[in-house]
């Protein structure tokens, strides 16, 4: 989703915006564009497409100053055109924004400005703002003012970046609502601001993240935070860890890829610190989870979006069983419009690699409204969802640069079971001996996901044999059931080819009807509680003629003799199945796409942090 940058200070801002750009290209854009200031006006090149188009067009004609302001869009309001792309001028080109979010009252702000003579050079919502702002100050207000009072008139959520070539000397931003972040990076004499902290990361590890209804102005030396209402604000001042070398892609090919690879070391650090394998016991000091909240709780709610809804999934089951909780899983997009029966007793869980997609904030928002404890689980570091909360944990990735979501699925998997274990603890209905078995399989986890990851050259081959399919469907029981929607996700996010993930049970109702040699059907089938069950399931597919991929268990020879295809993982207790199980699937999606020439990191029209609704 679109992507911010700007900076501020002695050094040209071109190549700071072009690169803080290119480290946001994984939120996924369909054009880009920068404005300088220069020689006392406002430069802008834009065009649709690719950053390399925008790097070439700044190749042929080269602009340079500061400020400056860049912008990858995610088109919303207007087609993903050059002249819809941002940074927006103002009509006397005095003033230059960048946008993220909807101006939900465009057509009435445009209409208005359209009858006092304004001439609109974009289809975008984006282009009132900066028109809004020329207006106030050609009433005599200053650029900040005028700022404030537009930031005021437009409804929705926002993230904006104004600059204006009469007061060079400053950058206004403002956050409004769950429009994604805005982050302001603090520089010696010069200073930063962006949606995300990769794009800034290079540069500086002192931060800001602008509240929502807070507005900044920042120069070279200093910031400034308000509130909208023109209150001065003491910010806190974060120190991000992430060590910027963690958003290159390395060795490796795609980031998706190294992401994949790098789950042994996310797991081996979602656990570090956390477990204390001689007492047998869970330590999460961050989710601020007390014992008499723990035997407080009625219900659990998890809410989320995409791939973390699916390790929601995963956690329901185990915290129903580990925990004997009620437990659902909401997709967050649905949650606050289903009136949920949600109080004080309840807990909502939000799950979010970005922690700004507005879906799952807006969710946690209406669970806090009705009064329920809220926690999260978070990738990124100082997002909204992760400052929301009461209590949050910090998946501990790293920086998710790949769109389709790998290393954050399978952290929270293991924070779930963590959690879970945890909460049985504290409620006292966890046997000591049960609580020191599951705490003591934890210590499994990094080396079977390791084992799997080398299987890796025979994933290729099933891949291989794999590319040309045009459907696939992918069958799970039980905790894998979960599994059989995440690889269904992954392979249509990257390869475009139609992917269902079903309960296995659920084939006979439907599904079935699909089968021939055509159809390829993936069944997870490790050896857990639902190993029988899936045997049959696959006997059924082969009785139909189609072609089965079975993920099972090492030695698992009647698996072996019945399926075309084994993705093979290693013996595995079930509770922690899916970390395991997942990892052949994401392989196989990556191997697929590759081989099919696609962009991994980049497929069409996905947005890796969706901050609309
Ligand atoms: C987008 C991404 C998915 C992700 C989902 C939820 O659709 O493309 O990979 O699972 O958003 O994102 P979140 O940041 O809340 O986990």
């Amino acid at each position: 989703m679109c992507g911010i940058v700007g900076y501020i200070g002695p050094r040209d801002a071109t190549p700071v915006l072009l690169n803080g750009l290119k480290r946001l290209e994984y939120r996924g854009y369909d054009s880009a564009g920068v404005a300088v200031l220069t020689d006392g006006h406002i430069e802008v090149r834009r065009t649709a497409g690719k950053l390399s188009r925008l790097v070439e067009l700044v190749d042929q004609t080269p602009l340079s100053g500061s400020p400056g302001i860049g912008h990858t869009r995610w088109a919303t309001h207007g087609v993903p055109t050059a002249r819809n792309a941002h940074p927006h001028l103002s009509a006397n080109a005095r003033v230059v924004v960048v946008h993220n979010g909807i101006v939900e009252n465009f057509l009435e702000l445009r209409d208005e400005l359209t009858a006092e003579g304004v001439i609109f050079q974009s289809d975008t919502d984006t282009e009132t703002i900066v028109q809004l702002v020329e207006k106030h100050q050609a009433a005599g207000l200053d650029l900040v003012e005028a700022a404030r009072q537009t930031f005021q008139t437009i409804q929705g959520a926002h993230g904006i970046v104004l600059m204006s070539a009469d007061e060079p000397d400053k950058i206004v931003c403002a956050r409004i609502g769950n429009a994604g972040g805005v982050v302001i990076g603090l520089g010696q004499g010069e200073n930063f601001i962006a949606s995300d902290i990769p794009a800034i990361m290079e540069h500086t590890q002192q931060v800001i993240f602008l509240e929502s209804h807070q507005m900044a102005i920042v120069t070279s030396s200093h910031v400034q935070i308000e509130t909208m209402a023109g209150k001065s604000i003491q910010p806190k001042i974060h120190t991000i860890s992430f060590d910027a070398a963690a958003a290159e892609k390395g060795e490796y090919q795609h980031f998706m890829q190294k992401e994949i690879h790098e789950q042994v070391r996310s797991l081996t650090d979602t656990l570090a610190g956390r477990v204390d394998f001689q007492a047998g016991r869970i330590r999460l000091p961050e989710l601020k989870l007390t014992t008499e909240l723990a035997q407080k709780i009625r219900k659990i709610y998890i809410t989320a979006c995409g791939t973390a809804a699916y390790a929601g999934m995963v956690g329901k089951i185990l915290i129903e069983k580990i925990v004997r909780l009620p437990c659902e899983l909401e997709i967050a997009s649905e949650f606050r419009y289903s009136d949920p029966i949600v109080d004080e007793n309840c807990v909502v869980l939000a799950i979010s690699q970005s922690g700004e997609t507005a879906d799952t904030l807006a969710a946690m928002e209406e669970g806090r409204r009705k009064g329920a404890a809220i926690w999260s689980i978070v990738n990124a570091i100082g997002s909204q969802a992760m400052r929301v909360a009461q209590g949050s944990l910090s998946m501990q990735t790293g920086p998710e640069i790949g769109v389709a979501s790998t290393k954050a699925f399978t952290a929270p998997l293991v924070d779930l079971y963590m959690l879970a274990v945890l909460l049985a603890d504290l409620r006292g209905n966890l046997p000591d001996a049960d609580r020191r078995a599951l705490v003591s399989d934890l210590r499994l986890v990094p080396q079977l996901a390791s084992r799997v990851l080398n299987t890796e050259p025979e994933i290729k081959k099933v891949a291989r044999a794999l590319k040309n399919v045009r459907d696939c469907l992918f069958l799970g029981r039980g905790i894998n059931m979960p599994i059989a929607y995440e690889g269904a996700l992954k392979l249509k996010e990257i390869s475009y080819i139609h992917a269902e993930g079903y309960p296995a049970g659920e084939m006979k109702h439907g599904p079935i009807a699909l089968i021939d040699r055509h159809m390829p059907v993936v069944c997870i089938a490790p050896q857990d509680p639902w190993h029988e069950k899936m045997l049959s399931q696959i006997q059924q597919v082969k009785a139909r003629g189609g072609t089965v991929i079975a993920v099972a268990t090492e030695g698992d020879e009647l698996v072996a003799s019945l399926a075309d295809h084994v993705l093979w993982v290693p013996k595995c207790p079930w509770m922690l199945s899916p970390v395991v199980t997942v990892i052949p699937l994401q392989l196989m999606a990556y191997n697929i796409a590759t081989l099919r020439g696609l962009d991994v990191d980049q497929p069409r029209n996905l947005a890796k942090s969706v901050t609309v609704e």
